[in-house]
Formats: structure tokens, C-alpha cells, sequence
């Protein structure tokens, strides 16, 4: 369905635009049809960037994406736009705060002219309440007048009326209260079910991606460091740095790494005990270790 491939985002900043950030390596990565496929990784490692370039929202700087066999290298085009939708940390920013909800909720359909009549806008809304759950009172009101939870569901209803084939969700429940953010993956693993989006899944929380995902990736320094059936990567992580994301995260620590920019060699380079001469010039690229199991790590899976 959506692939990467080789997709690279340099962000240029400064007087000159000499300062550059680069955010993405070569990230090459298909996702499935009616998957879920959770993203992790630490902070910074480019996750936002990846899902931005999903929805369209930036151009990448090198690379290609595809859809459906069709690829582009800077402008996504409007068909794809409409099939790939999103959701993210703040719910509040998904709508004008001077709309009231029942505009908010409609504008999308009238817009993309998605339904004929108004009889048939209200009938499409009205269902889409049911299946986030909130009370059709609710449209009267304006988003600063809900909860988090509440306006994050009507952001689930809202994108969902546009029938995307993709949901890109960035850290959908960062923002929310702890005992509302079961509630909306509960949600999203349910609308999932039923209308077999294939879901982008951003996320720090690893228990959270386990009992959601299918497969998962993890992110270092703009780099795709493993992909993998969830399961698997959980129970046997091959690289170092997965290794360690995951042990902090049983731990409910962050790992302390030094930050080095590694502009050729693998990202990991200055926290890896395994890295040899090669790990430093070339990055390595992601390699199959099993089935649907990839690394990019020279000695994965090798003692040294
Ligand atoms: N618009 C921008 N201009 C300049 N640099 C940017 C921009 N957006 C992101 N970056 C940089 O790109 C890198 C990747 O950022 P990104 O937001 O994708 O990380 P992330 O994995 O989503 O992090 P987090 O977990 O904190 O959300 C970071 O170094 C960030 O500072
Ligand atoms: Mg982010």
C-alpha cells in the first residue's frame, strides 16, 4: 500500500540555511493493507518526520513514496491525500476553536464533496458519533467546551467520515488524562477492527504497541534500526540499540546515550560495544535475520 523508499528529510535552518538537521536517513519501509504498524523510538529519532511525509504535510528532501505502485518524489497527489488521514497529540489542534462541532464534523464531507444531500451529511455524522461513542448534544457545543478525550474521539469521527484506507496516529493519547488514554486505543483498536484501516502507530509505550500492533519498527538518529513481527522483536530484539530501548522500557527508564552526529556511519556508532571500522563508515542497511524480521546492524544476532 504506502511505501518508503529511501526516503531522506534534511530540515536547513539559520542565516545561511547551513545548520541542517537530518531527520531522516533512508528510511525504506512498506506498510501493509489493514495492518497495524507501530513506530517507536526515542525522542528525535524522526518518528513525527515519517508520519508527516505520510500525510503529505512535508516533502520529503530525497527519496520516493508510492501508493498503490504510483510514486512521487515531492507532492503527494490529492487522491493519495484524501486516503491517508491523521491523528495527533493535541486533539484541540485538529479543529477551529471559533467552529462548532457540527460544522467541524461536516466541512470535511462538503469540502470533498463526499455526500449529496444534507440529509445524507447528517445521517453519515450521526453514525460516526455512535461509533466513537459521543453524544450527538455534543455538536452544539465548540471543542474548548470537551474534554481531551472527547475532543480526540470527534477527531477519530471526523477523520473517519472521509473513509481513508490509512491512519497515521502520532502519539494519539500523550496529551490525555491516564485513564482516558485506555479508553481512546480501545477505541482505535475497535474502529480498526471494524473498518480495517491500516494504521500508522506512533508511539514511546511499548506495552501499548505489543497488544496493538502486528509489526513494529524502532527509530535511531533518523535511521530505521529493525523491523519486525511485534512478537518477535520484543522477545528476541537483535540490535544493540532496540536492545536497550526495550530493556529501559521493562525498566520504566530512559537510557542515558551520548549524542553523537554519525553522518555516514550507523547512528548507534558512539553507544555500540560491537561497532567495528565498518560501522563507522557505512550505515548499514536493513537486512533480513528471519521471516519478516529485518536489522540494520552488522553484527546482529553475531558475537564479536
Ligand atoms: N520543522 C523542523 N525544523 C527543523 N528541525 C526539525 C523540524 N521538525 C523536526 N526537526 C528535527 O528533526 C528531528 C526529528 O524530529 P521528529 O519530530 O521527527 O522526532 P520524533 O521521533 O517524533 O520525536 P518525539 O518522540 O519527541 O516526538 C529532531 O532532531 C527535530 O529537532
Ligand atoms: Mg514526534
Amino acid at each position: 500500500m504506502l511505501e518508503f523508499r529511501q526516503v531522506e528529510m534534511v530540515f536547513r535552518s539559520g542565516r545561511s540555511r547551513k545548520k541542517a538537521v537530518y531527520a531522516l536517513r533512508s528510511v525504506s519501509l512498506r506498510l501493509e493493507e489493514q495492518e497495524i504498524f507501530g513506530l517507536m523510538g526515542e525522542s528525535g529519532s524522526g518518528k513525527s518526520t515519517l508520519g508527516r511525509i505520510a500525510l503529505g504535510l512535508l516533502a520529503p528532501s530525497a527519496g520516493e513514496i508510492c501508493w498503490d505502485g504510483t510514486c512521487w518524489t515531492r507532492s503527494m497527489p490529492k487522491k493519495v491525500r484524501l486516503a491517508i488521514q491523521g491523528i495527533f497529540q493535541n486533539p484541540y489542534g485538529a479543529f477551529n476553536p471559533r467552529h462548532k462541532l457540527a460544522y467541524a464534523l461536516a466541512e470535511p464531507l462538503l469540502k470533498h464533496r463526499l455526500v449529496r444531500s444534507k440529509e445524507e451529511r447528517e445521517a453519515a455524522v450521526r453514525v460516526m458519533l455512535r461509533r466513537v461513542n459521543i453524544d450527538e448534544g455534543c455538536l452544539d457545543k465548540y471543542p474548548s467546551q470537551l474534554s481531551g478525550g472527547q475532543v480526540q474521539r470527534l477527531a477519530l469521527a471526523r477523520i473517519l467520515l472521509m473513509q481513508p484506507r490509512l491512519i497515521v496516529a502520532d502519539e494519539p493519547t500523550t496529551m490525555l488524562d491516564l485513564s482516558i488514554q485506555a479508553q481512546v486505543i480501545r477505541l482505535l483498536q475497535t474502529v480498526q477492527q471494524e473498518t480495517k484501516t491500516a494504521l500508522l502507530f506512533i508511539s514511546h509505550d511499548v506495552p501499548v504497541v505489543t497488544a496493538l500492533a502486528r509489526r513494529a519498527g524502532i527509530m535511531y538518529g533518523g535511521r530505521l534500526v529493525e523491523v519486525g513481527l511485534v512478537d518477535e522483536l520484543i522477545a528476541q530484539p537483535r540490535h544493540p540499540y532496540t536492545q536497550v530501548f526495550l530493556a529501559a522500557a521493562r525498566e520504566q527508564t530512559v537510557p542515558e546515550l551520548q549524542q553523537g552526529e554519525q553522518k555516514e556511519g550507523c547512528p548507534y556508532v558512539v553507544n555500540c560495544r560491537q561497532a567495528g571500522a565498518e560501522c563507522l563508515s557505512y550505515a548499514p542497511p536493513l537486512r533480513p535475520v528471519s521471516g519478516e524480521h529485518y536489522v540494520a546492524c552488522y553484527w546482529a544476532g553475531q558475537c564479536k
